[in-house]
């Protein structure tokens, strides 16, 4: 079962279990995932797809009768929308994940992977960043991501159900959304390289990115599900952090520099200890070799929506008026398990 199957990491998801000749089901409300992404998966092997919302218990709990592993990944993910919609991303995101771990809870299955977000460290002042650092999310996204993480640890607690969360760190590659609302770099950049616009870079450009492709994203939840840890929450990143100016030079094109935003990091990079140690996950794709593969791609982008000064600024104003105050003022959540 992969739930939010027809998104962009769900998809490459759905590819590798078919690939390795597994039965899928996929559960998507088509929200933001589209049947396109499924196509090639589904004239290759065995896949079902179901629509409905996660949180709609009833709609969902019959399909994961016989389901071995869950993969969730179904969730509203964007920034900007989950500070002018907070309510919205509570629903998907935390009442669908309570739903998702009840349904697998009563089918009794055998593991459940849990797509959690590097955007709980919030500001993190350790770089690379640990498993253990603070946890500060600093936008309604981060913040529904995490509760929905501590759920997953809270099952796996006391139900016993088996749970791995995996921290996803900046993910990239083809399929990432071209439509809808302003938010990754790579499809803002790339819609402007063919639009022969110039690329937007926020501040001065030498905050990092740990960019992960896709690809190794899935790797990361197969070896998850195919290991017997229990309650582990790991990071998934690339090993590396890279500046947006390097994506830049490896992109090409002109540039217009945009006001630095507040309540995002300067780096984000992943310590992936703990993934390696524990799974013997590495990442096999370099930034380079990624940027390549979207380049190829480039015209996926055709129709996307071309972002410019203004309408990010239009965009993000909500932004810039919730966040202004939130880098001064981190507040920790708790997560150490002290009473
Ligand atoms: N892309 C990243 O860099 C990144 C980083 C960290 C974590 N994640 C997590 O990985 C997962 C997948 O993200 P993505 O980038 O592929 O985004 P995506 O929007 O492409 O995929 C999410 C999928 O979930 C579906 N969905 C949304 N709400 C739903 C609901 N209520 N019921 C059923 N389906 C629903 C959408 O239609 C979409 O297909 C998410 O849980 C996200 O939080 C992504």
């Amino acid at each position: 079962m992969v739930t939010g199957g027809a998104g962009f990491i769900g998809s490459h998801l759905v590819d590798r279990l078919i690939k390795d000749g597994h039965q899928v089901t996929v559960i998507d409300d088509l929200s933001n995932g589209k049947m396109a992404n499924l196509e090639s998966a589904s004239k290759r092997g065995d896949l079902a797809v179901v629509e409905a919302d996660v949180s709609d218990y009833p709609a969902i709990e019959p399909h994961f009768a016989e389901v071995d592993w869950v993969f969730h990944l179904a969730a509203k993910a964007a920034i900007v929308p989950s500070i002018q919609e907070p309510m919205v991303y509570h629903r998907a995101n935390v009442d669908g994940t309570v739903a998702v771990l009840e349904a697998a809870r009563a089918h009794g299955v055998k593991r459940l992977v849990y797509a959690a977000s590097s955007s709980c460290y919030g500001l993190a002042e350790e770089i690379p960043t640990p498993e253990d650092a603070p946890i500060r999310p600093m936008y309604p996204y981060a913040l529904t991501k995490t509760v929905g993480e501590s759920y997953v640890q809270h099952w796996s607690n006391v139900y016993k159900l088996p749970c791995v969360s995996l921290r996803f760190f900046n993910v990239y590659g083809p399929r990432a959304s071209t439509s809808g609302a302003y938010g990754a770099v790579f499809g803002v950049f790339l819609a402007q390289k063919l639009a022969g616009e110039p690329l937007t870079v926020v501040g001065d450009g030498e905050q990092s990115r740990d960019f992960t492709f896709v690809t190794d994203i899935a790797a990361a939840c197969v070896d998850a599900a195919e290991s017997d840890l229990v309650g582990e929450i790991m990071n998934v990143g690339s090993g590396n952090t890279y500046s947006i100016n390097y994506l830049v030079s490896l992109l090409g094109g002109e540039v217009v520099h945009l006001p630095k935003r507040p309540g995002e990091p300067d780096s984000t990079f992943a310590d992936t200890t703990k993934i390696n140690r524990l799974l013997g996950w590495t990442p096999k794709v370099s930034l380079e070799d990624g940027v390549q593969i979207m380049l190829d791609r480039i015209e996926l982008w055709r129709n996307a929506p071309v972002w410019n000064e203004s309408s990010i600024a239009e965009a993000t104003r909500d932004w810039f008026e919730y966040l202004s105050d939130s880098g001064t003022d981190p507040k920790t959540i708790d997560q150490s398990g002290a009473d």
